[in-house]
């Protein structure tokens, strides 16, 4: 199996599961307790179906939006995600180049393997930064500083990542950052000798964005876990969020908003967008799906914030079904995740065509011109 041969989510998973380490690519895969969330977040968009038009002079359709300030070519990027050289050496900046070449958003995590400089000067592409509010404020404020002197198009602020997620797959394979090879982890790491073989001859591994302000998850081994409860600040509040809107000045998301009571606090704040997401289902097992939640919030803040879903998109139709129920763009995390272990850059693009072609071909069998075209009379729930 190979690049080519992949033709969906499933597909790449598969090709990545052979080509990363079990630690590795049970870190991408799994979420939090009973995968409950995780799982529901796919299925969700199963709840709806799509209401073609037809006869509508569709030609070619326009696929293109606007979200943080910067218009798209298509209503779907790359969400933002940690230690990607884990995935492939050329981690981010595979990505960022990737998003460049279709004309999408690539977003920087605060834990990226790559710092915020190092991919700036490889890719003029759109990209935002991901941020997470740390007990330490000044590492906080250097990176908003940091944006600002790379010209990043607009930034998120994660706020459902306060404590971490129960995960339990990374509690049994001892997965940590930097990798630990220890007894226990060692067979899985040696069945993988390729990526082992990459990982010591390539830049050495490294959280680039803070390893000046922290040893911990570059020097040190942590488990992400413990990474998370040990360095952000979990008494974060509606305040602190406010003050990072007003330093960066500039686009501005709450990554990880559910409920329609929070969607307009953030207009109040002075966001600019929203992300409707529950972290990929890695944090609090039993919530609501993002999709779920983008009508009631779409109805309470019409065009006041931008509607980012994020969560479970697989699919060119799961897109539309969110863009018909009111969301601005989606983004997704694990399948371009497994699309860079399966091929580095050229994975990423891969399924960036391969969503293309089909966000494109479902417009055209929808009967629609543009996505604005899309809207709540397309879609239809079962009960
Ligand atoms: C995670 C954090 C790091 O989900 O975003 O693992």
């Amino acid at each position: 199996m190979n690049l080519k041969d992949c033709y969906n989510f499933d597909d790449f998973r598969r090709l990545a599961k052979k080509k990363l380490p079990a630690p590795i690519f049970h870190y991408i895969d799994g979420g939090a307790d009973d995968e409950v969330t995780l799982n529901r977040n796919t299925e969700a968009f199963n709840d709806c179906d799509l209401v073609p038009g037809i006869l509508n002079s569709v030609g070619e359709p326009d696929l293109s939006t606007t979200v943080f300030g910067t218009k798209i070519n298509m209503p779907l990027f790359l969400s933002p995600t940690a230690m990607q050289s884990l995935y492939h050496p050329d981690g981010d900046k595979a990505s960022a180049r990737a998003a460049e070449k279709y004309g999408t958003i690539y977003s920087m995590s605060t834990m990226a393997s790559f710092s915020i400089e190092e991919v700036s000067s490889i890719s003029s592409g759109p990209k935002i930064f991901q941020l997470y509010i740390h007990k330490d404020q000044s590492i906080t404020d250097d990176l908003i500083d940091r944006c600002k002197a790379t010209n990043f198009n607009g930034m998120c602020i994660t706020v459902d990542t306060i404590v971490a997620g129960n995960r339990e797959r990374d509690h049994r394979t001892g997965f940590t950052t930097p990798p630990k090879f220890n007894l226990e982890s060692l067979l899985s790491f040696a069945m993988r000798p390729k990526w082992v073989f990459n990982y010591f001859t390539h830049k050495k591994f490294e959280l680039a964005n803070l390893k000046d302000k922290t040893e911990k998850g570059t020097n040190i081994a942590k488990s992400v876990m413990e990474y998370i409860n040990e360095q952000y600040d979990p008494a974060m509040n509606w305040k602190d969020a406010e003050y990072c809107i007003k330093k960066w000045n500039g686009p501005m998301a709450l990554k990880g908003v559910m409920s329609v009571d929070d969607a307009k606090r953030a207009i109040d704040i002075g966001c600019t967008a929203i992300m409707i997401s529950n972290h990929g289902g890695r944090q609090l097992d039993g919530s609501r799906s993002p999709f779920d939640q983008v009508k009631a919030i779409k109805d309470a803040v019409d065009d006041k914030l931008e509607i980012i879903l994020d969560g479970g998109v697989r699919r060119g139709t799961h897109v539309l079904k969110a863009l018909a129920a009111g969301a601005t763009a989606c983004s997704f995390g694990k399948a371009f995740l497994f699309s860079l272990g399966a091929g580095g850059q050229q994975g990423v693009e891969k399924l960036l065509k391969n969503m293309q072609e089909e966000i494109r071909r479902d417009m055209i069998l929808m009967g629609c011109k543009n996505i604005s075209e899309l809207d709540s009379s397309k879609l239809i729930y079962r009960k």
